[in-house]
């Protein structure tokens, strides 16, 4: 179990931390709904209790993490409501603070993702039951990070040794820098590949991390010579850079896949737009949805260890 009451930045993870996690998102997979090929039993560990989902109407739209975190509690037996802002008392003029401690009353735990970095830690300091972030502008994404190192050692088997290229926009991309964090726990290295203007901030280079900043156009040549474990690429932020981003899109296509090593996987946290061609979906070293799918167990995991569920 986590001695902790909220999950807002992978920072303060232990290594245990995480690997106890991966270990109960294990056991959960064949509870989560996610092969389709077997049938699941429904769980009723969360029995009553209701998860509120607070995601910042029109700015930070999402398909995975607002889909996965009911999927999850629903598959663990419990429920979920979504809170919305634009038809609240928050139009009158209620202060988030006054907010929160109301959502609190109704939730058991209560999800949260802003445009502004600072929103879930106002909301923690407030709320009598555990926050999880789920995104929190262009700062963190940890609970991504997770399925992220758990989609790895699915794949691997270890963390440990591993060599990951992190490419895009890791400026502005949250994903990177909570996946940074994370593997810092583990002996991984980890490589960041760049146009410029988008390296990764200061503050998320950890100890290993080496960064190239390349004409994109290159990719193909530079990701040869690195010969990585595991590409993780992402999207352009576009919604969140001010000026224009020419220049800055790259693809990974069956050409630049025919440079990497045979093992190497690709992960993508999605959205992709361009950056990886639909023509490598059916290639098996492309994982990026079975990462998605992922979300589900993993988020299923979290939800146990926040609200203090042991599981046999
Ligand atoms: C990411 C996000 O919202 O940060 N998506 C996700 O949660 N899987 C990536 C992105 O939007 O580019």
């Amino acid at each position: 179990m986590w001695n902790r009451k909220h999950l807002l930045d992978i920072d303060s993870f232990s290594r245990k931390d995480i690997e106890d996690l991966l270990k109960l998102a294990e056991k959960l997979e064949p509870f989560s709904g996610i092969d389709k090929t077997k049938k699941h039993k429904p769980l009723c560990v969360c029995n009553g209790q209701i998860m509120t989902l607070w995601f910042e109407p029109g700015k930070e739209n999402s398909t995975r993490t607002f889909g996965s975190f009911p999927a999850a509690m629903i598959r663990l037996g419990g429920n979920y409501k979504v809170f919305d802002e634009s038809t609240s008392s928050m139009t009158k003029g209620e202060n988030l603070e006054d907010t929160t401690r109301i959502l609190s009353g109704h939730s058991d735990v209560i999800v949260d993702r802003h445009r502004d970095p600072n929103h879930v830690n106002v909301v923690a300091s407030v709320s009598s039951v555990p926050v999880i972030n789920a995104g929190n502008g262009s700062a963190q994404h940890p609970t991504q990070t997770l399925l992220d190192i758990y989609t790895i050692k699915k794949r691997f088997s270890r963390i440990d040794g591993l060599n990951v290229a992190v490419v895009g926009d890791l400026k502005y991309g949250r994903t990177v820098h909570s996946l940074a964090k994370g593997l810092e726990k583990f002996d991984a290295s980890i490589t960041g590949i760049s146009p410029e203007g988008l390296e990764m901030p200061e503050e998320f280079k950890t100890g290993t991390y080496d960064g190239k900043t390349i004409d994109m156009e290159n990719i193909g040549a530079v990701l040869k010579e690195l010969e990585p474990d595991v590409i993780y690429a992402t999207r352009i932020q576009q919604e969140r850079i001010p000026g224009n981003t020419d220049g800055c899109a790259y693809t990974i296509d069956k050409k630049v896949l025919s440079l990497l090593p045979e093992h190497a996987i690709i992960m993508h946290p999605l959205p992709r737009i361009s950056e990886i061609s639909r023509e490598i979906d059916s290639d098996p070293r492309s994982v990026y949805f079975q990462q998605a799918s992922y979300g589900v167990p993993v988020r299923m995991a979290i939800l146990c260890m926040l609200l203090g569920h042991e599981v046999e």
